[in-house]
């Protein structure tokens, strides 16, 4: 108890008292389950009254989005607009996974019975959250280890070719330089415009790199330098022509695209759900399409590598941190309660105010498209003459804005990116935009 007050955590949570906390920490575990119940049944009612009372309100401020931004976990005053590396919780999903620890802290037995249950319905959640199979889910632990297991999983060798982008993560790409060193597999980088102009920019860019080689596209789905969103279904299609397979690295995709992966047809795709869909860091999602299944080795092997007819079999890792995966069906639940649809569409509004207005201040480059198509809620650009780390700085000091610089100063790459998930607000843009235009008038 002494911990968390001399940290301050549990003093910074709006909405969530000391008491809520002390109580299912060191309360008995049944009093303790049923006050958690509680505490989450009274925030999803007031998201359903909301849905009710407000369903027809699409505005991109107003009394429902001013509400469920409450549901957050935020320490007072702190506009959050960079959701990579890590997005923040909300409070039932916090609430999730204390309640989870708890379990198996004071009953390990349930690793056996209750945890495995749970464990199936959150793979069932997954599955109905992108449009796929439950036998088609891998819970990783985040998007590069499953950019990794589909690298090492798949059959190569020498001169075999994988086409990259030249937009890619260290975790999309080192895994397949790793092949390389070990291999002798080719890699070829197909460069993507900052921003490119459209979908058939990108598409013919791949359908001319492709030769009889080729094995696999790597792509960035959503871009982390640029803020693209890469067109993968008419990338899948044209791979798929060729045969050749496709792999995404979607790690910003889940709790930010309203996902279908029938509808984009890839093979393999990747992400990281505690960066959009607010679950905790060290939960990811593969998802391995069942056709291709047997083409994919699994990389870690213990009871069931062998056995297993579905995705499972690249999973079998032994015990995991068990209330992580559980606390993600709790975040499913909490996006699925908003609407996956309705939060992809109040992400594009803001991002779209942002960059029509960012580029009307002389001298602002933007690095991200303004077709909602190819972008969504991650915004990146650069001004010339203003250097991106006093942009961020400036931001925090003066707005209580979070921001982050992005890219490579040689690759003409780097810039500010800006995220605008649903909790953000038209005022918090126009306080950005008023900082940038001042940063702006500053320089001359
Ligand atoms: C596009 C992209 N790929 C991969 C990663 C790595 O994600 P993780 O650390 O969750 O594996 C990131 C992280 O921000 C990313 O933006």
């Amino acid at each position: 108890m002494t911990a968390f007050n001399q940290t301050g955590i549990i003093g910074s949570f709006k909405g969530f008292s000391r008491r809520d906390f002390v109580k299912y920490l060191f309360a008995g575990s049944a009093l303790s389950l049923s006050a958690l119940k509680k505490l989450n049944a009274s925030i999803y009612q007031s998201i359903t009254s909301l849905n009710q009372k407000y369903i027809e309100d699409e505005s991109p401020d107003g009394v429902y989005w001013e509400a469920l931004s409450k549901h957050f976990l935020f320490k007072d005053g702190l506009i959050m607009m960079n959701n990579g590396t890590v997005g923040p919780m909300p409070k039932p999903v916090f609430n999730s996974l204390m309640r989870y620890f708890r379990v198996q802290v004071t009953n390990p037995f349930d690793v056996y019975n209750f945890i495995p249950r749970k464990k199936g319905e959150v793979r069932a959640k997954l599955a109905q959250f992108i449009n796929a199979s439950p036998d088609e889910v891998v819970i990783t632990r985040n998007t590069t280890e499953g950019m990794n297991f589909v690298a090492n999983g798949l059959d190569m060798k020498e001169g075999d070719e994988v086409l990259l982008s030249t937009m890619e993560h260290p975790g999309g790409t080192h895994p397949w330089r790793l092949k390389e060193k070990r291999y002798g597999i080719t890699i070829k980088m197909v460069p993507i415009g900052l921003p490119p102009k459209g979908v058939d920019e990108i598409v013919s860019a791949f359908q001319k790199a492709i030769s009889p080689r080729t094995k696999i596209i790597s792509i960035s789905h959503t871009v982390y330098i640029s803020g693209l969103i890469a067109p993968l279904k008419e990338l899948s299609q044209i791979a798929h022509e060729k045969g050749v397979l496709v792999l995404a690295d979607s790690a910003h995709g889940i709790g930010m695209l309203n996902l279908d992966m029938k509808e984009l047809g890839i093979d393999f795709f990747a992400t990281s759900p505690y960066k959009w869909l607010g679950a905790p860091t060290g939960v990811g999602l593969l998802y391995v399409r069942k056709e291709v299944q047997d083409k994919l080795w699994p990389t870690i092997a213990s009871s069931g590598w062998d056995t297993s007819a579905n995705a499972r079999k690249f999973e079998t890792l032994g015990q995991r941190a068990d209330a992580l995966t559980l606390a993600l069906g709790e975040a499913l639940d909490f996006q699925n309660a908003i609407g996956k649809e309705r939060i992809e569409r109040r992400i594009k509004t803001l991002a779209g105010y942002l960059k029509r207005e960012l580029g009307k201040i002389p001298g602002i480059r933007l690095h991200t498209s303004q077709d909602p198509y190819i972008s969504g809620g991650l915004t990146a650009f650069s001004v010339e003459g203003v250097e991106p780390k006093k942009i961020v700085n400036y931001m925090r000091e003066k707005y209580n804005i979070v921001v982050r610089t992005i890219g490579n100063k040689e690759k003409g790459t780097y810039g500010v990116r800006v995220s605008t998930h649903i909790y953000v607000f038209l005022k918090h843009v126009d306080m950005f935009l008023e900082g940038m235009r001042h940063l702006v008038r500053r320089k001359k």
